[in-house]
């Protein structure tokens, strides 16, 4: 997998004078079904998380509220997001090394993620996650 299989996907956003309603759908908005859902929140300043990839989880980052940047990168280049909108989803595909910076005080980060939990699915050592990407 590499960084162009991962995108900003605009979600639906359903707006009248309640406000905004915006909803997601396995295989349909994201390609993949939705077999766990976790949201990080109550960050600490200068957090940062991620520093991982995943051999096969896919997932898709929203910010429902707040902001931060998801750096990307396949072993081969790298990619910013700034994430600050809850219509719009990050989708990461496999294999994708992850981190999470410049996360304001209010944020919360959901993410929708195509299998349960399984940490042998984990990549947290990076020289291990280049050689398993094709880098040495
Ligand atoms: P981790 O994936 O390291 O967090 P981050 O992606 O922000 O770096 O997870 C932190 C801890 O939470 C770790 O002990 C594993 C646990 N955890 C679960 O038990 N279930 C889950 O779905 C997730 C995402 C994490």
């Amino acid at each position: 997998m590499a960084l162009a299989d991962c995108r900003i996907v605009d979600l639906p956003k359903i707006g009248d004078h309640r406000g905004n309603l915006t909803f997601i759908e396995g295989f349909k908005h994201i390609p993949f079904g939705i077999e766990r859902v976790y949201y990080l929140y109550d960050f600490p300043g200068g957090a940062e998380r991620g520093a991982h990839g995943h051999r096969t989880l896919q997932q898709l980052f929203v910010a429902m509220s707040g902001s931060f940047d998801v750096v990307l990168d396949d072993a081969f280049e790298t990619r910013t997001f700034h994430m600050n909108r809850s219509h719009y989803g990050l989708y990461v595909a496999p294999m994708i090394w992850r981190n999470i910076t410049n996360v304001s005080s209010e944020a919360v980060l959901m993410v929708l993620a195509s299998e349960r939990y399984d940490e042998s699915d984990y990549i947290r050592d990076y020289d291990e996650f280049m050689k398993a990407a094709g880098r040495s």
